[in-house]
Order: structure tokens, then C-alpha cells, then sequence
């Protein structure tokens, strides 16, 4: 469709834009100096012209009214989306509304391009807001121009502001470390900056997470009721989510790539463009906003969308480097006896000169180890195959160990900072996706391996380190460096997603280092964490699919005691929990038990029945494991007619309590069966029965979970 264009020239009469989802509104429109402001982002409001005559009521004297994307410069003297040096030293830009326009790039989403100009030079900076109105989301960016002033820096360029208004703010957010990623903060915002921010270059959502929930007017975090305003910045590099609540007590929100050793020169008519932020509102709590984020990714960001994948056996904690082809097909041979659908080969069968049989070496020489798998991959991948299993294999493309014939032939790749100390994590060092023959080499890396054998299936790409000391031999100028490693990475997988649309490609990084939208439009899921413990992952996993959903996140059975936590749970329970996300087993299948084989084979096959609901339901949070003694959620189907839940005991509180288990999102007037799954006496008098949608929600369950680590499953469906 054509865009149409409303080119309005800045004059005494407001001009709006005005940005409509179903159920949520934005709207900006100008002052009478022609900036544009941000007036409203929340439930509808009808018509934008009812701010003809708005006042703010605020000393505009003193400072702006809430800007679009405030400027550093003018009256402005807040955080600022975008702050520009020119090459005349003047460090100020005033921007002013230009023209807008509106197009439908595709049905049911709406495109806004708004163009704003500095009033003195020829900088240009284009809003760009996407509105997916059926999930009632709002996805924002900028591109910078430099329409022809000479070089100039750019020192901040956020993706996206927003301004709120509310008596008070709850932040949600997320932190963590390696192996207890996304864990959650709850804090109400005082005057002054807060900031959730990343600055390790790569593996950057280990210790906080770029989206957060802000739930508005309440101190307590509810999941039905009230105003949250969601948001998450697809971006996998280094970011930076400031909440600044000023004098007025409002709040303005600023979103995007982090300026810190960061500033960006833009010759003449060279263009910036940041990476997407990603918005929501609900008026029903913290559920909807999650279940509408949920849907957009689903259909319109990841990669896969809500495609089902096999189930599988990992080698890396059942064999870790210490394999051979016997080790591999007789584990094999027990995916497919528990019916799993596909088996992945980690780290450990590379490298010859400096073969990687622990982490200290290798990385970088992607040829099969002769000596440890003389038959080869494809031997391997044909066995899988020949069993009717999908075959997978680990690469971490970005890396290089010190001990590798790589380092030794392209030093000169490395990532490091001439005379400084060049450190290694884990062993090893980064290589520099700035520079384009590095690109070529990783994509090359990723080619290869696909034509190690056919039909290789899964691509398990790793990142093990972060940005230490960073420097780049192939860059002029080095602040450059965070940014267009980001991406060059992105651009290596356009490239890979070009030739191998169909390859299913886990984003990990230790874990879930790299899990954010940025790498979810390239890779199809992302290793939640490393972490595969049964109570560490309730945490894990309520945390993660709070923003990101259950069919990208990956989650796997493992051995007791924990190889982590060295905590011991029942494998039911470890099951359990696995299978509210994308289930694997991770796990050397000789060292279990008969009776565990055989429950995991009723596990596997239970989840088959009911893992489209996983993968494409709508999720409600049901118990939260910080309020005590469960956890619960569950995954409703679209047309309401089915739906699976999933409860655990955290926590032992005595023999008193009773579990009151009360179900959302079903049709209160629908029928449903309800059944315990793999379980020989259930825990709940229901099991078995058929109820109304209405009790199960009105009244609700109350399985009898009292000893730690009870779990149970229902399936539900409509008579
Ligand atoms: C990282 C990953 C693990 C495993 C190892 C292999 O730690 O997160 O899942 O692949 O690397 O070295």
C-alpha cells in the first residue's frame, strides 16, 4: 500500500500523530515551537485532537514539556535520546516536527514515520513506530541522518523514548549471573535515574536483562489487574534502559544501545539506525502484558514463530569431552528407546594439533578430532538418522582459544587492545566481527559444519565470554567497536539464514547470555541457562517467560545430583518443569535407572500430546515462587478448548496448608475433562472428572502438593 503522506509544516496549530493498537493508544503532537511532544501512551482515548488546546501547566520557562525524542540541547536538560557533536564543537540539537506518514507494511500492522529536523543544521532524525494492533504492541526505533552538515558524533541515540505519567511506579526487572539468569527485582521508583544496563560488549543479558515491566499506580506487582507498561529492546550488544522520574513525578523512559565508549560518527548523509524497542500496555495486569508480548513474538519476531521442535538428548553433561562414536550411538540408541526425536553433539569433537578435549584449547579449528571420531560426523549423523532422529551439533563460531592453529595464523583477529593485557575467560579470546573477513570466517564456520555430514539438523551456537580490554586492528576508529560487532554478528546470520532457512540455531552464551529479541528474529530458541536443577529453573524459567515465550526456551532433564547446585530432585519434578518449555534431556541415559526410563518415557510422551499448547497457548502465572510455598502457570489454547497446567511445591510449609489452585483463561461455560498426567495415583480427587470452565476458575483445584518438590500436570479438554 502507498504511504501516505501528510506533510505538515510546524505552524500555531497543533499537529498529532496519533498511534492506535486495539485496545491502546500513543500520541504525540506538537507545541507551538513546532518540537513534538509525548502526550499519551495507555488505554484509548478517542479522538488526538482533544489536545488542541492541552497545557501542561508545567514552567516550560524552565524546561520542555515531555519531549518524542528529546534532544540534548534547548531547554532540555533531562536524560537525552539523542545528543549530537558537531564538527563546529556545538553540542546542542533542537529538533522540530517535519512530516509524518502512515502505511500498512502488511494486515493488522501499521507503520508511522515521523521526520523531526534540528532547527540549525541538516541533522534529520526519523521516529519510526510499528503498531501490531490485533497483540497490542508498539515497536519503535530511529534512524539518525546526517543530511549533509560535515562529520558529526553521535554520543547518545536511544531506540525509543516514552514519558508516564502515574501517582507511582513498581519496576520489575531482571538480574542474575551464569547459571540464575533472570531472576527478579521488584522496586518502586524514587526521583532521580534508574538504569538497567549491560556493558560486557557480548553475553549480555547474564547479569540484568533489557526489558523489564513497570506497573503503574500500586506498590504490588499484580498479574490481573491494574496499568503495566512492558518493554524489551531487541538488541544483543550493549544496552542501556534509563527511568528518570523528574520534579513533576513523572517518568520518562529511555531505551536503547548504551552510550557508554560508544559514540558514533556519521560522515554526510550517512545514516544510524538503533535497534528496535519493543513496547506494551495492558490494563489487565502483568499477564496480559505478558501474553500480548508473547504474540507478537510469535508472530511477528522469532525466527521459527511457534513452530514445535523435537524433543532431544544433549551429550554435554551425560558425556561431557569424553566420547568416542560408541559413547554417541549407544546414547542414541537411548533417545530414541525414551522417544526423543533428536540428538545434539556438544563441545568436544574438534581440533587436531591442539585437540579439544577440555576447554583450555581448540576453539577456532573446526575440523573433526580424527583421532577421537576417526568414523567422522557423518557416520554419526546417518546413525541418528537412521534411527529417525534429528542430529545436532555444537559450534561457538565467535571464539578462539590461545592454544589453537587459529590464533596462530590471524592473531590479528583477536580482540584485544594494542599493549594492554589480553585476558581470557574460559580460556579463550574473541574474535572480531567488526572486521569483514572475520565475518566471512564465522559464516564459513557455520557453512562448513552443515556439510560435515547431511541433513545435519540443529546448530547449537555458543558464546562463552564477554569483551574484555576492547580494541579492534581492523577499525579507524575504535568507539565504533560495540556497535558493529553486534552488528557483524547479525549480518553472519542474515547470511546463514539465507542459505539454511530451515536449520533450527540455538542462541547460548553460557547459558542465557544472549536472550534477548535481537537474537530471537535470527536464532529459533536460546538455552535458558545452564542451570537445568528442578527448583533453580522455577525461577529461571517464571522469570524468563515473563517476556520471553515458551517456545524459545530451551529446557532439559539432567542427572542428580545437580552438576550445578548439587541439589537432588525427583525426576519427576525435574520433568516437570522441563516440559513447560522445550524439552530435552541432558543426561548420560546408561547411569538411569529402569524405573526412571520408563517414567521419562511416559513424560516424553505426554508432553507430545500437549506441547502445541506450550508452544502456542496463551500463558497464565497462576502461583508466584517469591510469594512461598508454589509455583503454577498455564498454557491456554487459542480457541479456549484446551489447556495444560503445571504446579510445583518449592517449598515445605508443614502439613496444613492447602494448595488453592485456581485456573484462568478457560470458557466459563465450556465443559472440560481434567487429567493428571503421568502419575499412577493422582494427587487431586478431580483427576478424571469433568468440570465447568467456571468452577475450575471461580473455585479451582486443590491437589494435594504439601512435601517438597510434589509436582503435577493436568491436561484439560473441552467436552
Ligand atoms: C557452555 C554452554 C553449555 C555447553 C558448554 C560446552 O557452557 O552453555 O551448554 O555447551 O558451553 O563447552
Amino acid at each position: 500500500m502507498a504511504a501516505l503522506v501528510l506533510s505538515v509544516s510546524a505552524a500555531a496549530q497543533r499537529t498529532f500523530v496519533n498511534i492506535e493498537t486495539a485496545n491502546t493508544q500513543m500520541v504525540l503532537g506538537t507545541d507551538a515551537k513546532g518540537q513534538l511532544l509525548f502526550l499519551h501512551y495507555g488505554a484509548k482515548i478517542g479522538r488526538a485532537d482533544q489536545f488542541e488546546d492541552w497545557n501542561s501547566y508545567r514552567r516550560t520557562d524552565y524546561s520542555t514539556d515531555p519531549l518524542a525524542y528529546p534532544a540534548q540541547g534547548g531547554r532540555f536538560f533531562n536524560e537525552p535520546a539523542l545528543a549530537v557533536k558537531y564538527h563546529d564543537t556545538d553540542q546542542n540539537t533542537e529538533l522540530v516536527y517535519g512530516s509524518q506518514s502512515v502505511s500498512e507494511p502488511k494486515s493488522g500492522v501499521k507503520r508511522y514515520e515521523v521526520l523531526l529536523k534540528d532547527v540549525k543544521t541538516k541533522l534529520e532524525v526519523k521516529l519510526i513506530y510499528m503498531a501490531y494492533v490485533k497483540e497490542d504492541v508498539i515497536v519503535a526505533n530511529t534512524e539518525i541522518t546526517n543530511g549533509g552538515c560535515k562529520a558529526i558524533t553521535l554520543d547518545r541515540y536511544a531506540s525509543s523514548a516514552i514519558n508516564l505519567r502515574a501517582g507511582k511506579y513498581l519496576l520489575s526487572h531482571f538480574y542474575g549471573s551464569w547459571a540464575r539468569e533472570m531472576q527478579i527485582d521488584r522496586e518502586m521508583l524514587t526521583h532521580g535515574v534508574k538504569a538497567i544496563e549491560n556493558k560486557q560488549g557480548v553475553r549480555t543479558t547474564h547479569n540484568e536483562n533489557p526489558s523489564f515491566m513497570l506497573s503503574l499506580d500500586t506498590e504490588s506487582f499484580s498479574e490481573n489487574d491494574g496499568e503495566v507498561i512492558a518493554g524489551a529492546l531487541a538488541w544483543s550488544g550493549n544496552y542501556r534502559l534509563a527511568f528518570q522520574m523528574d520534579e513533576t513525578n513523572q517518568v520518562s523512559v529511555l531505551c536503547g544501545i548504551n552510550p557508554d565508549a560508544a559514540a558514533y560518527p556519521l560522515k554526510k548523509h550517512e545514516t544510524f539506525t538503533t535497534p528496535e524497542m519493543v513496547w506494551t500496555y495492558s490494563l489487565k495486569g502483568a499477564g496480559q502484558a505478558t501474553r500480548n508480548l508473547h504474540d507478537w513474538a510469535r508472530n511477528h519476531c522469532c525466527y521459527s514463530q511457534a513452530e514445535i521442535c523435537p524433543t532431544l538428548l544433549n551429550s554435554w553433561e551425560g558425556a561431557y569431552f569424553d566420547f568416542d562414536a560408541k559413547t554417541l550411538t549407544d546414547m542414541m540408541d537411548d533417545a530414541k528407546d525414551m522417544g526423543l526425536e533428536m540428538f545434539v553433539l556438544d563441545d568436544g569433537w574438534f581440533g587436531n594439533k591442539y585437540p579439544r578435549n577440555n576447554s583450555k584449547q581448540g576453539l577456532g579449528d573446526w575440523d573433526i578430532n580424527h583421532e577421537k571420531l576417526p568414523e567422522g560426523i557423518s557416520y554419526l549423523a546417518d546413525y541418528a538418522h537412521s534411527k529417525g532422529l534429528k542430529f545436532g551439533i555444537w559450534i561457538e563460531p565467535e571464539m578462539v582459544s590461545p592454544k589453537s592453529e587459529l590464533a596462530e595464523k590471524h592473531p590479528e583477529w583477536v580482540v584485544s587492545s594494542k599493549d594492554r593485557e589480553l585476558t581470557t575467560t574460559r580460556s579463550q579470546w574473541l574474535l572480531d566481527l567488526t572486521n569483514p573477513k572475520v565475518q566471512d570466517f564465522v559464516f564459513s564456520i557455520f557453512d562448513n559444519t552443515m556439510q560435515l555430514a547431511p541433513g545435519i539438523d540443529y546448530i547449537k551456537w555458543d558464546c562463552n565470554r564477554h569483551v574484555e580490554n576492547f580494541g579492534s586492528s581492523y577499525l579507524d576508529d575504535q568507539s565504533k567497536f560495540y556497535v558493529d560487532y553486534i552488528q557483524g554478528l547479525y549480518s553472519v546470520m542474515r547470511r546463514i539464514r539465507e542459505k539454511y532457512p530451515h536449520v533450527i540455531v540455538q542462541s547460548c552464551s553460557s547459558g542465557g547470555g544472549r536472550v534477548d529479541f535481537g537474537a530471537l528474529s535470527l536464532f529459533d530458541e536460546v538455552w535458558t541457562s545452564d542451570n537445568t536443577e528442578g527448583l533453580s529453573r522455577v525461577f529461571i524459567q517464571y522469570g524468563t517467560n515473563m517476556i520471553y515465550p515458551a517456545c524459545v526456551t530451551g529446557s532439559h532433564v539432567s542427572a542428580v545430583p545437580n552438576h550445578q547446585s548439587g541439589n537432588v530432585t525427583p525426576m519427576k519434578f525435574r520433568f516437570d518443569i522441563a516440559a513447560a518449555g522445550r524439552l530435552g534431556m541432558e543426561l548420560q541415559p546408561k547411569n538411569m535407572t529402569e524405573e526412571e526410563k520408563t517414567f521419562a518415557r511416559k513424560a516424553i510422551e505426554s508432553y507430545k500430546g500437549y506441547r502445541d499448547l506450550v508452544f502456542g497457548g496463551d500463558l497464565y502465572r497462576l502461583a508466584d515462587p517469591y510469594d512461598g510455598q508454589h509455583y503454577a502457570l498455564m498454557y491456554v489454547s487459542k480457541d479456549r478448548s484446551r489447556a495444560v497446567v503445571f504446579a510445583y511445591t518449592i517449598k515445605y510449609q508443614s502439613r496444613t496448608p492447602i494448595f488453592d489452585l485456581r485456573l484462568a483463561g478457560l470458557d466459563a461455560d465450556r465443559r472440560y475433562k481434567v487429567t493428571e498426567q503421568n502419575v499412577e495415583k493422582s494427587c487431586w480427587w478431580g483427576s478424571g472428572k469433568v468440570f465447568d470452565g467456571s468452577f475450575l476458575m471461580n473455585h479451582g483445584l486443590n491437589p494435594d502438593m504439601k512435601k517438597v518438590y510434589d509436582s503435577a500436570i493436568f491436561l484439560l479438554e473441552a467436552e
